[in-house]
């Protein structure tokens, strides 16, 4: 087993679980190893490196990615949001949403929802002191089958409002399995006050263009969308100040350099208060 495989050993130090093919690439894993975390296989990591040299940003955009998802969480906390419903939340990595909004909210109650088994192996093992944080393995999909769960419905408050968070998952649905239809169920349940968050791979550049080829090739999936197309997302919510904008862009905390480079025009980023 290589060293980076060993990260199993956190749970089973005998054998990668037999749910795991360690042969076929994952979203989470290839995501995962484009960030430098070990949790990812051999077929993950060149998946990685094609997609990398695709970007030609050396993984920045992903890292901007995380970023914008920490200052989002922070934004939203700070309005007074102490629940969040991550779907697609991926391998715990350096500062998970629980992590940001807990140090702001102690009390903040937070469901990551991955219906990839690496994920949920490991989001278990990260959480296994946290009362206030659950993993779920489901599929964003079927937003009526996750929101009748009682790991969901039974750990968050409905009544009160949601942070909900689609950082770079909606790019992964295919225009044929409605993706506006899925988002528009979830943004349904949020009471008035709640907030929903999305990044999205964007059509601007010939280097996201050349991303998503790659994607589809090896995994199956990714889709980028327009700007407009992206807009469509936040139907019925107020987009808060900057609107919908590249990812360095969204309410920074250090000074942006401009022209932005290939990583920082790979995702928009908007977050939406439901009204
Ligand atoms: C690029 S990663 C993003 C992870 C995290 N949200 C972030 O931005 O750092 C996309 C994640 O979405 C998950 N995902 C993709 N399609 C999904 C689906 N239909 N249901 C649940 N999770 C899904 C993948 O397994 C992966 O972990």
């Amino acid at each position: 087993m290589a060293d980076s495989d060993m990260a199993w050993a956190r749970l089973d130090p005998a054998h990668v679980p037999p749910e795991i093919d360690p042969a076929k690439p994952s979203v989470a894993r290839v995501y995962d190893a484009i960030l430098g975390g070990k949790d990812n296989f051999a077929a993950d990591r060149e998946v990685a490196a094609e997609a990398v040299a695709a970007m030609g940003d050396g993984g920045g955009g992903a890292r901007m990615n995380r970023a914008a998802l920490g200052r989002a969480v922070r934004f939203m906390s700070g309005m007074g949001v102490a629940q969040f419903l991550d779907l697609g939340s991926g391998l715990p990595t350096a500062q998970n949403t629980h992590q940001i909004a807990q140090a702001i909210t102690p009390a903040a109650r937070v469901v990551y929802v991955d219906n990839d088994r690496s994920a949920y192996v490991h989001g278990q093992a990260l959480l296994v002191d946290n009362d206030s944080t659950t993993v779920v393995l489901a599929d964003i999909r079927e937003p009526d089958k996750l929101l009748a769960m009682p790991e969901v419905v039974g750990f968050l408050d409905f009544t009160q409002p949601v942070g909900l968070i689609l950082n770079a998952v909606i790019h992964h649905l295919l225009d044929e399995e409605d993706p506006y239809g899925i988002v528009a169920r979830y943004k349904e349940v949020l009471v008035p006050g709640s907030y929903m968050q999305l990044t999205h791979f964007c059509d601007d550049t010939p280097e996201a263009k050349a991303n998503e080829q790659v994607l589809r090739e090896s995994l199956g999936r990714g889709q980028t969308r327009s700007r407009a197309q992206i807009a469509r997302f936040f139907a019925g919510l107020d987009l808060v100040e900057p609107g919908l904008v590249f990812l360095p862009e969204w309410r920074p905390d250090e000074p942006v350099r401009f022209p932005l480079d290939a990583g920082g025009k790979l995702m928009l980023v908007g977050v939406g208060r439901k009204p």
